[in-house]
């Protein structure tokens, strides 16, 4: 994968198959620390403390037929390929977290690409599904809110043209940073 958007759109993925009914998305950069970071939570079934361990290994998967899941394990190894970290948090019943952490001028970091199209196919994707985004870095801190999007339209459906002009209105254009 060429960027961490697409990383996002991936992990993500697994936060819906998880059915989860919020998801958070959050990325900072900080350039003053050489910091960037990602996050992606959840209010999904989460995972108990043996598949926890197993969830980062590229052969475990509960995705039945096949026997390999390689989400998790290719971001983290983004994230150790750029001095960066990854952390796994989760409870059964109650939901995940995933983080990773990049150095954020490493010349092996990935570029964050086109988040606003990963929110877009996300969202329009998944309309019963609350997403909350976070967005922190030196144009200031930026949020997308689906629940108060959809309160804000009075029948609480949002065209896609809608949706697409408020997103790429608040977090401006692909970060290929
Ligand atoms: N947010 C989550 N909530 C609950 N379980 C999760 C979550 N994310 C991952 N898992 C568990 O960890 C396993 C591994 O996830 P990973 O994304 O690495 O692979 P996969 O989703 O199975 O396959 P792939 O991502 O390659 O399509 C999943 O099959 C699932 O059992
Ligand atoms: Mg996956």
């Amino acid at each position: 994968m060429e960027d961490l958007s697409l990383h996002i759109l991936d992990i993500a993925e697994n936060s819906i198959r998880a059915g989860a009914t919020e998801i958070k998305i959050r990325i900072e950069e900080d350039v003053d620390n050489n910091l960037l970071s990602v996050s992606i939570s959840d209010n999904g079934k989460g995972m108990d403390e043996e598949m926890l361990k197993k969830a980062a290994d590229p052969f475990f998967t509960t995705k039945g037929e096949r026997r390999i899941g390689l989400g998790l394990s290719l971001l983290g190894q983004a994230a150790r390929e750029s001095m960066g970290d990854f952390r796994i948090n989760s409870e059964k019943d109650r939901g995940t977290v995933i983080e990773a952490r990049f150095q954020y001028n490493h010349i092996d970091r990935k570029p964050i690409g086109d988040v606003a199209q990963t929110l877009i196919v996300l969202i329009t994707a998944n309309p019963d599904i609350d997403f909350l985004y976070e967005q922190i870095n030196r144009r200031g801190h930026h949020v997308i809110d689906t629940k108060e999007i959809k309160k804000s339209s009075r029948n609480k459906s949002v065209s896609i043209q809608k949706l697409i002009k408020i997103i790429r209105n608040t977090i401006g254009p692909s970060m290929h940073t």
